[in-house]
């Protein structure tokens, strides 16, 4: 990857002559199937540009109530948009961040002046917070149907999209051909340094060009970076099917461990996430982080523990029994 950050020819993207931007460009919206994409710093920038191209202030977004863009994205569709959000549950039985497609139109807004405009619909795939959760396919194409029949523009967040095709053994376009645009984050289990792609219909993309400006994202010689995410698109997508064995491993690991509960059984690990109770998540991830193990406290007493590139068999092995002493401690 750093070799192909070096060879990169460059130019600059403000000016809209970076070649290497414009290779990954066409080469993500090819892959998922849009007639056009953008290269962005962030995830969150991304998910935030097609919420500023699509809404107007005083829209309202429908999402789940874990989704990224409610708890992770400092309040920007409000400040950065004007817009609400509706939050949805989870149906009882179903996994974290999932919804049904029959859930949405009584979330609907009558069209009247008294009520915001019910515009966009937002899924995450894989879920975050939901614990790494994978759509299943049919739900997922449901979900994407109603929100279009109830004239809402449907929007994937889709930082680890990857991992939920990979999962399903299924192209990424299974999932984007229901969609109209998609963000995309080459910064997490895709292994690249820095940024994340919003694809969509050409109009729409000329448009969030404009407020990628706007936002401060408008970027340089970046093609330094766009050459990294070229290449893990190209190298890093398959091996996603190792993070998630190994997190089935570090799940079975810790299923091991008496005072410690997990969110899902071991072999229903859905992805490259495990996530597990303990009575104090911050205090335990310190314990963690002093014998060289991170993992994150995602809520008092929920931690998130994630596979990738950088991790093998034997760092889960390792992680499993720091994570057995340091509960014992
Ligand atoms: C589901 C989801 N969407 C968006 C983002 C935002 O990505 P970034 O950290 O690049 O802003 C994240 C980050 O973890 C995420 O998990």
């Amino acid at each position: 990857m750093r070799d192909a950050m070096m060879r990169a020819p460059l130019g600059d993207d403000v000016l809209g002559d970076e070649p290497s931007v414009a290779e990954l460009e066409a080469k993500v919206a090819a892959t998922l199937g849009f007639e056009a994409a953008l290269y962005v710093p962030s995830g969150t920038m991304s998910n935030q540009l097609a919420i500023r191209s699509v809404c107007e202030p005083g829209d309202e977004i429908v999402a789940h109530k874990d989704s990224h863009i409610i708890h992770y994205e400092t309040g920007a569709p409000a400040a950065l948009s004007g817009c609400m959000i509706w939050p949805l549950e989870t149906p009882a039985g179903s996994a974290g961040g999932i919804f049904d497609a029959a859930q949405l139109a009584p979330a609907i807004r009558h069209r009247d002046i008294h009520a915001p405009r019910s515009r966009m619909l937002v899924l995450e795939n894989t879920h975050n917070r939901g614990g790494g959760t994978v759509w299943p396919l049919d739900r997922f194409r449901a979900a994407c149907a109603e929100g279009k029949r109830l004239g809402l523009h449907v929007h994937l967040d889709g930082a680890r999209l990857m991992n939920a095709a990979v999962a399903l053994g299924v192209a990424a376009k299974e999932f984007t051909a229901h969609v109209d645009t998609c963000s995309i984050c080459f910064s997490k289990g895709l292994g690249a340094p820095v940024g994340s792609a919003l694809c969509g219909p050409r109009e729409l993309i000329v448009r969030a060009r404009r407020f990628r400006k706007m936002f401060g994202g408008g970027m340089r010689q970046s093609g330094l970076l766009a050459a990294a995410c070229s290449y893990a698109l190209d190298h890093h997508v398959a091996r996603l099917a190792d993070d998630h064995a190994n997190a089935k491993r570090l799940a079975r690991g810790l299923a091991g461990i008496s005072s410690l509960q997990l969110q899902v059984a071991p072999d229903a690990t859905p992805s490259n996430m495990v996530f597990f109770y303990v009575p104090n998540a911050a205090a335990l991830c310190e314990r963690l982080k002093e014998k060289g193990v991170l993992m994150i406290p995602m809520d008092p007493t929920r931690v998130r523990a994630v596979t990738h590139l950088d991790v093998t068999g034997s760092d889960i092995d390792r992680a499993i029994a720091v994570v057995a002493e340091a509960v014992r401690a």
